[in-house]
């Protein structure tokens, strides 16, 4: 993988911070900055995980941080396009420091062994029908090994006993990220869907959900709407659910 151009070209590093993502939200609404600005900190304390939940990190262990990108050229409509892309590029990302098979539970966590070593909260900021910028946070468990929020986690340090230095593993990180919003620019989008689908947890497994309605149900991730809602079919029928709308029973 090449060094990345712009990505983590500038960097505003913080030894404390509430949320890289809010801090990001903040830097945007005041400034001008430029499409690949970093915002990381050894210590985010208030750290945000999707759906309202809170982010676990133990100071100085993990990669706590967001990139500014502006991607242009997706519409609104296609604001899940670029979860994938950056959902594949953590994917690789993770895959080539770890040996077990990492996958993508939908919508965007990252497993590794039926664990969460990585969560990812993107923050998209529309003008009409274009995304004008989008913060991509990035939580990646590297050096903690003891957790006491976060519901079934894991970290590069438990999956292998070792030690990562955590700028070295930085750089790599944004390469994968680079190259991977690349890929969505120039690719045709089934390409970034197929690659998706193929490290989709549990794509194609018989597995038991629960809906919104409390109803546990066994059926099948058959596929994705363009939106990003999941296909699941159960009981011979395709059903298809939003992000609140359903929660894998493990
Ligand atoms: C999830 O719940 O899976 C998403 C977690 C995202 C956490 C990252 S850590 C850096 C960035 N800043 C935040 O406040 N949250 C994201």
């Amino acid at each position: 993988m090449s060094n990345p151009l712009f990505i983590g070209e500038v960097t505003h590093h913080f030894e404390r911070l509430t949320s890289t993502n809010d801090y990001a939200q903040e830097l945007l609404s005041k400034s001008n900055p430029s499409e690949g600005t970093v915002i990381s900190t050894d210590n985010q304390y208030q750290g945000r995980g999707q759906i309202g939940s809170l982010w676990e990190s133990a100071p100085g262990r993990n990669l706590t941080l967001s990139v500014i990108l502006m991607p242009m050229f997706l519409k609104a409509d296609q604001q899940f396009l670029l979860n994938q892309a950056i959902s594949i590029a953590i994917k690789y990302f993770i895959s080539a420091y770890c040996s077990k098979t990492v996958h993508i539970k939908w919508p965007n966590d990252i497993m590794v062994d039926g664990k969460k070593i990585g969560g990812i909260l993107i923050q998209n900021n529309l003008q009409g029908h274009q995304i004008v910028s989008s913060i991509i946070g990035l939580g990646i468990n590297i050096n903690q090994k003891l957790f006491t929020e976060a519901p079934n986690p894991t970290s590069f340090a438990l999956q292998s006993g070792q030690f990562y230095d955590l700028s070295e593993i930085k750089k790599s990180l944004y390469a994968h990220l680079e190259h991977w919003y690349l890929q969505l620019k120039s690719q045709p989008k089934s390409q970034i869907q197929s690659e998706y689908l193929s490290h989709l947890y549990r794509y194609r497994e018989n597995t038991w959900f629960i809906d919104q309605q409390e109803q546990r149900f066994e059926g099948s991730i058959v596929g994705l709407e363009e939106t990003g809602r999941l296909k699941i079919v159960s009981n011979g029928k395709i059903r298809s659910f939003g992000i609140k709308e359903i929660s894998f029973l493990k």
